[in-house]
């Protein structure tokens, strides 16, 4: 027997409710990610054959159409008061103090309180009727707010039905909307990468994230709810605890701080502060402070209220994150790759608990886009453990007048400063300015590039030399016994009884140290190279992908992007630091001293079939294409050869590229460089041994040219030297540049020279260009 679609839709959406709940308030997620999408999409499908049967509180129902006009204004029944704040343990004492005062006989060492983290969001009401979300408002001046129903109906861990029985028939939910730390971090990243304005914290973002007018926007904000109180009940009861009643409201599925504690006495509160204070970095939310309230309801009622807060509850705040400060000056600094950072120097201030004098400036963009100038007043921002850093400039105060200018010359070695564009080659193919960076050119004659070069050098992931720290490094450049990471293994403990603290036995023990790592592994020795922008991830990558330092030294951009999780703004930075005589230097001279990396020799064979001919494409970075685009393109023309030959009508037949991206594929075929570019790329790929099968019928059987090396030489009328190169690759030969004597056969075209001359020499089969045509011709690779 089978359900019937209504009992279907009922079931589905049961289930969905449950897996949200476990997820967003029980955090116990219970079932894959794909099986809740599935879930998901089997009732959006039912629903879709029987929109009588959809109801507002369907999971599928969240995200509704903009309203016209703005947000309706909602009159609280019961106003949403405020908090006293307390800033210091006498106040927070002098708080438990007032109210066992009020209380006539009451001993406060024995009164119970409610503590929870006050979150840093905004306060918002939940009407519920009979069960059902019916209203959504902000706090606003706490007696009139904003109706955000739609907006509020989005946020996933928001019920739109509660669950569970005995709910009172009416019933006002308040608590606090906010933006998880993550989630507030990727939001900006995302804007940051579309040139977007940022938001200056979590709050700023949540706030902005929930006065959006369009629901579909706030719908694909990282916006959370926790309840802490409730305002209008009617038509049933809550329990007599503050403590109770969130636990009941929990069970109805809403979610409550799992923070909250019940303690005894100021004592109690102060343990707990001292708990949280601890606590308050690793959290994944931001909080101010933490809220005390008097838990029994009944004493609440006693203490009532004064002004716009309750007598019963307390703020105690934490020392502020955010404070405002002068910016004194901009410093620039030079880090590891020579890259000149701006560094604030700041009138001190007491922020986070820590008084702050430096703080970060990214980059000249970011002084840019803050549009600071030294004088300037600026809010300063430390979370937790994290760098301070300026958020923004304080407009209504004297401003300053100083632009902030990148110097010329290197502050440590009065080398040249070089501009460069940075041009990062994203996930669509597009190429976006990422602003514009600054390096020393001094590379390690730069004191301070040359000092951090050997410190990630030995580091622990890298060579892993111990006994070579920073002060070690400090002296060793100092006395100008080390200028690069290859006289390390120069040094002899006679060098070492030279600097401070350094005995007979602990310099011959260092030396053993550098000695021991002469031979390393490929992946380490990389990454001790300190390339930009590789990590150990990266390094790993490159030595298990290409399998030795020399195919790694001469991969081209093209090459490197084609391997996993390399971008093409990565492989250029790999190729550039290649191409550089000086790195080829410091690395041609750790293995004139006996630096031997470990290698496989292996090239990984994961970059078989048309995937790995899309990744070729998508390597090229043409505008618009992106990855999704290349791999149609890979599956529809199947060789290189043929995406060669593409013209605009058999490009236009190739599935889910856009007009422009189809378009710019052409553009870019037509330039010879660029087709170069292709055929020199696929191959070193070949060279390097990886390759592709992708016409069906050449996988089929042994290629009639396999083994054979071929060399072209001369010009020939009917095809060009690429294109025939190509045709003979994809009869299974090797194309070498020069004669050998492992050379099989030579093409000359003509004008043919000094390599003609060789072959004959070495008696080597000879072609010219109709014989090869002829041959092509025979093989099905003609004209
Ligand atoms: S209780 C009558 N509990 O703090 C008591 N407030 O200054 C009403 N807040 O507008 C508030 N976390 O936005 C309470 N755990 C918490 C809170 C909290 C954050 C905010 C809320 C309110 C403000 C009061």
């Amino acid at each position: 027997m089978s359900t019937s679609a209504p009992e279907r839709i009922q079931a589905l959406r049961e289930q969905i409710d449950t897996h949200n709940h476990r997820y967003y308030v029980l955090d116990e997620p219970s079932i894959p990610d794909a099986e809740y999408d599935r879930l998901f999409r089997e009732l959006k499908a039912l629903e879709e054959e029987h929109p009588e049967l959809v109801t507002p509180d369907s999971p599928t129902q969240r995200v509704g159409a903009k309203p016209k006009g703005g947000f309706a204004e909602v009159t609280h029944e019961l106003p949403m008061l405020s908090l006293d704040n307390a800033f210091s343990e006498e106040e927070l004492r002098a708080f438990v103090k007032r109210i066992a005062d009020r209380l006539d006989g009451v001993d406060g060492s024995m009164l119970k309180f409610a503590c929870e983290p006050k979150l840093d969001g905004l306060a918002i009401s939940l009407l519920y009727e009979n069960g059902l979300l019916v209203r959504g408002a902000t706090r606003g001046d706490g007696y009139t707010g904003e109706d955000i129903t739609l907006n509020v109906r989005t946020i996933a861990n928001i019920p739109l039905k509660l669950r569970g029985s005995g709910w009172p028939q009416r019933l006002e939910v308040r608590g606090e909307v906010y933006m998880p730390k993550a989630g507030f971090e990727e939001l900006n990243e995302r804007a940051r990468a579309r040139d977007e304005k940022t938001f200056v914290n979590p709050r700023n973002a949540a706030a902005g994230s929930l006065r959006q007018l369009d629901p579909k926007i706030t719908a694909q904000r990282p916006l959370e709810f926790c309840s802490y109180s409730t305002g209008i009940v009617e038509g049933g009861e809550l329990p007599d605890s503050h403590s109770e009643t969130l636990h009941q409201l929990r069970e109805w599925g809403l979610k409550i701080n799992p923070e909250m504690r019940l303690v005894t006495g100021a004592d109690g509160c102060l343990d707990y502060y001292r708990d949280m204070e601890q606590k308050r970095a690793g959290l994944a939310y931001d909080i101010d402070g933490l809220v005390f309230k008097v838990d029994s309801r009944e004493i609440q009622q006693q203490l009532g209220f004064v002004a716009r807060a309750p007598r019963w509850a307390i703020a105690h705040k934490f020392p502020a994150q955010e404070e405002i400060t002068r910016l004194n000056d901009v410093e620039f600094q030079v880090g590891r790759t020579g890259a000149v950072t701006p560094v604030a120097r700041l009138e001190p201030v007491f922020v986070g608990g820590v008084t702050v004098s430096n703080a970060t400036l990214h980059n000249m963009d970011e002084i840019a886009r803050l549009d600071v100038k030294i004088g300037d007043y600026v809010m300063v921002r430390r979370a937790g453990d994290v760098i301070p850093q300026i958020v923004k400039v304080v407009t209504d105060k004297p401003r300053g007048e100083k632009p902030v200018h990148v110097p010329e010359h290197c502050p440590v070695c009065g080398s040249d400063i070089e501009r460069t564009q940075l041009i990062k080659h994203g996930k669509s193919g597009a190429q976006v300015s990422e602003g514009a960076i600054y390096r020393c050119v001094g590379r390690l004659s730069c004191e301070a590039q040359l000092k951090q070069a050997l410190f990630h050098f030995g580091s622990r992931k890298a060579m892993d030399i111990d006994g070579l720290g920073e002060k070690n490094i400090e002296q060793l450049v100092d006395q100008e016994l080390v200028r690069s990471p290859a006289d390390l293994f120069r040094l002899t403990a006679r060098d070492l009884l030279r600097l401070e603290g350094f005995a007979q036995l602990s310099s011959e023990n260092l030396i053993a140290a550098i000695d021991q790592r002469r031979q390393i592994s490929l992946e380490r020795f990389i990454y001790a190279l300190g390339i930009p922008e590789v990590g150990e991830e990266t390094a790993r990558t490159l030595a298990n992908s290409l399998g030795s330092l020399s195919n790694i030294r001469k991969a081209l951009p093209q090459v490197l992007a084609t391997l996993k999780d390399i971008g093409l703004t990565v492989a250029h930075e790999i190729h550039n630091f290649m191409q550089d005589g000086h790195n080829q230097q410091v690395i041609d001279d750790l293995l004139s001293l006996g630096v031997t990396p470990k290698e496989s020799g292996q090239v990984s064979s994961a970059l078989v079939g048309s995937v790995a001919f899309g990744a070729l494409i998508d390597s090229l970075g043409i505008f618009r294409v992106g990855r999704k685009g290349a791999d149609n393109l890979a599956d529809h023309f199947g060789s290189l050869q043929a995406l060669l030959e593409a013209s605009e009508e058999t490009l236009a037949a190739v599935t889910g590229l856009s007009t422009q991206a189809r378009q710019n594929v052409f553009e870019y075929l037509q330039v010879e460089e660029n087709r170069r570019k292709l055929v020199d790329t696929e191959q070193q790929l070949r060279d390097f041994g990886m390759h592709w099968e992708c016409e069906p019928e050449a996988s089929a059987e042994a290629l009639p040219l396999e083994g054979e090396t071929w060399v072209l030489t001369g010009a020939m009328e009917r095809l060009t030297r690429d294109e025939a190169k190509l045709r003979l690759q994809a009869l299974g030969a090797k194309v070498a540049g020069s004669v050998s004597a492992k050379t099989s056969a030579l093409v000359a075209g003509e004008k043919a020279g000094s390599k003609l001359a060789k072959a004959e020499q070495l008696g080597i089969r000879i072609l010219n260009e109709a014989q090869l045509i002829e041959l092509l011709e025979a093989e099905g690779q003609g004209l």
